[in-house]
């Protein structure tokens, strides 16, 4: 089994999951931009980390025309948010990127927010995004919470959420010796 895991990441947070699994799992680990220097015949497992922006996993229409071009691989994404794992939205926003009976693997992963790293428009979106869940008079308490925490930088990422990745690249490999 030859793994590579391949990431886009504006802010980090992607990246250093993809570093993090790479590590663990002692496999390439390349950004999206840098993905032309490698063959991806070379490899039987593509696991592909990307962020989620309004709802939608960044790049993700590169995985699937891969997934076009050759159906034998195995195929892993992974996407990075600012919500922890456990929002009801969360599992709702994954199924809309990546419908439940396709053959790739998904796994959802908190990151946080790094307003320093990220451009005038993407602030102000956010910021407009996180006074309305706290304003809006029909936002739930947990909605009230997030709009607060959105308000400014933070990090909920850890590197224990790999490891139910790190499993299924490893369940790859033994289906594949067996
Ligand atoms: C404009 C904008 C929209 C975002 N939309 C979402 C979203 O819909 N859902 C979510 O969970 N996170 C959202 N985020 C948060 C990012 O996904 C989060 O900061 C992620 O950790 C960024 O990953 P990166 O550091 O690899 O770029 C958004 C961030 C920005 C800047």
């Amino acid at each position: 089994m030859k793994a590579v895991v391949i990431y886009n990441s504006k802010t980090g947070f992607t990246k250093q999951y993809a570093q993090w699994i790479s590590a663990e799992v002692k496999c390439d680990c390349v950004s999206l931009e840098g993905v032309e220097r490698i063959s991806l015949k070379d490899y039987d497992t593509v696991v592909f980390g990307s962020w989620f922006h309004a709802g939608r996993i960044q790049k993700l229409s590169w995985l699937f025309e891969q997934l076009k071009k050759d159906m034998s691989k195995n195929y892993i994404v992974f996407a990075v948010g600012a919500s922890p794992s456990d929002y009801p939205e969360v599992k709702t926003a994954m199924e809309r990127n990546i419908p439940k009976n396709s053959v790739i693997k998904s796994f959802y992963l908190p990151g946080g927010l790094n307003y320093d790293k990220l451009g005038i428009t993407a602030r102000i979106m956010l910021k407009i995004y996180s006074t309305m869940l706290k304003r809006s008079k029909d936002s739930t308490p947990e909605q009230i919470k997030a709009g607060e925490m959105m308000s400014k930088s933070y990090d909920i990422s850890d590197r224990k959420y790999i490891i139910p990745i790190v499993r299924c690249i490893f369940s790859f490999n033994s289906d594949n010796r067996a």
